[in-house]
């Protein structure tokens, strides 16, 4: 089986700080991965990579078999590349429904002119983007908020709308940056069904930045451990706590922490 998505030895220096360096790896479609590692590890950095924020110093990015490395965000957006922000990210005096339909409108055929006159195509476009949005407020437990104004809900389901919005144009892949961040265990709990819910049925491939080892490890089928910028293992969960780098790796965190850095 072929990969969805690939990083062959990709390197991304800011100046003389390496935020990733020879990083390689690879998703195979419809799997559910978790991207871990101590912060400042360059997690974040990886999905702006894959999303065309960042263009690599060097190395290959791929994805569908097509090199993607410095194409445009909105190209490879697309392509199918979805993803979720570590700081939520919605336009709080929208609408939740509306939240969901921006995500649409650059795929609409209406031009802006049909736009300012309101034109019949518009307005059908218009229907038929709201009843998507609802199908995906209702997978995510949302619709009953669709009239809500995104910045009344409560932090989970602000969560849960941001995923909404990204699953909006229908991506290929889902790049999830801490999810669960500021949620609490019942939230996480809820929103640990979902993921893996949209992974089975919507057949999405997920790859999963989180600090919540719990949800980590119960749902990822893979995972990718990162420090200072470099990828030290990979595996099943099992492997992964057993892994005596990964475990110095965290270890190494909690130290600093005490010693105040
Ligand atoms: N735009 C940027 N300019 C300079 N340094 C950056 C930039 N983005 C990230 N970094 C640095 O790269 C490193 C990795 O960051 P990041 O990928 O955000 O880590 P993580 O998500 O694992 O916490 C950090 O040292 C961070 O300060
Ligand atoms: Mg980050």
């Amino acid at each position: 089986m072929a990969f969805i998505a690939e990083l062959k030895e990709m390197s991304l220096y800011f100046g003389g700080l390496k935020a990733n360096h020879q990083v390689s790896l690879q998703l195979f479609p419809g799997k559910l991965y978790g991207l871990i590692g101590p912060n400042g590890a360059g997690k974040t950095t990886i999905f702006n990579v894959l999303t065309g924020v960042y263009a690599p110093s060097s190395g290959e990015v791929r994805f569908l078999g097509k090199s993607v490395a410095g194409l445009a965000p909105y190209k490879i957006a697309r392509l199918g590349i979805g993803r979720t922000f570590q700081n939520i990210r919605l336009f709080k005096q929208l609408t939740v429904e509306a939240n969901v339909m921006t995500a649409f409108f650059s795929q609409g055929e209406s031009n802006l002119l049909d736009n300012l006159f309101a034109s019949q195509r518009f307005k059908r476009e218009e229907e038929s983007s709201r009843k998507r949005a609802h199908e995906l407020l209702k997978f995510m437990g949302l619709l009953n908020h669709a009239k809500d104004l995104a910045g009344s809900l409560p932090y989970g389901k602000q969560r849960k709308l941001e995923i909404a919005r990204a699953l909006g144009p229908a991506p290929k892949l889902l790049l999830l940056d801490e999810p669960a961040a500021g949620l609490n265990p019942t939230e996480t709990r809820e929103l640990t069904a979902l993921i893996g819910k949209l992974q089975q049925e919507k057949n999405i491939t997920v790859l999963l930045i989180e600090h919540d080892m719990r949800l980590v490890m119960d749902i990822c089928e893979f995972i990718f451990v990162l420090d200072n910028g470099e990828l030290i293992a990979k595996g099943k969960a099992q492997e992964i706590q057993q892994n005596p780098q990964v475990i110095a790796a965290y270890l190494g965190v909690d130290e600093s922490e005490g010693e105040g850095e």
